[in-house]
């Protein structure tokens, strides 16, 4: 656990879910789906142990971040910083975190996706050291009709 400009940054925990839920709905940049809800979360949570941060001032929930990998892998999603508190580095400390934990478990590089008109996030991303890939796209299949 760390402490940054009276916020810390701790593990998320399942019970921090509609705090955080509300978080990423009130954020543009964020793209929520099925895969957000809550039974799907608890999985995440459970599959990636320890790895996905919040952010909390006063006991309000300020900052979340989703933080797993395959493995081979790391990525990140939903990178969240309310507001009001948003530019005083707490993403960037929530961040930190994330990679320093992956780093731990062995994983070399990390992955995140952003939505292409998200300009204030691309900016922020590669002010933390990610790079736009032009060798790749993202291609998915849907497992369910
Ligand atoms: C992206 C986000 C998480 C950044 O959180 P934050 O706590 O404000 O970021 P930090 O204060 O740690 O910023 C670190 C650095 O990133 C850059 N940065 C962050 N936000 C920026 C912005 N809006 N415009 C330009 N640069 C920005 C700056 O270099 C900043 O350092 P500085 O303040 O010393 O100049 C926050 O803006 C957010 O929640 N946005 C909406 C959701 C979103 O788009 N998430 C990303 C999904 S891929």
């Amino acid at each position: 656990m760390t402490t940054h400009l009276h916020v810390t940054i701790r593990e998320m925990k399942i019970q921090d879910y509609a705090d955080v839920y509300r978080l990423w709905d009130s954020l543009p940049g964020i793209g929520l789906s099925e895969a957000d809800q809550q039974p799907a979360i608890q999985t995440y949570l459970n599959h990636n142990a320890g790895l996905s941060q919040v952010a909390v001032q006063d006991n309000r929930v300020v900052g979340a971040v989703l933080c797993g990998h395959d493995g081979r892998r790391g990525y990140l999603h939903h990178l969240a910083v309310a507001p009001e508190v948003q530019r005083q580095g707490i993403g960037r400390a929530l961040l930190r975190t994330c990679l320093e934990r992956l780093r731990r478990l062995g994983i070399q590089k990390c992955h995140i996706f952003l939505i292409p008109d998200n300009r204030e996030g691309q900016v922020f991303w590669e002010q933390n050291g990610f790079y736009l890939r032009h060798d790749l796209q993202l291609m998915s299949c849907d497992l369910i009709d």
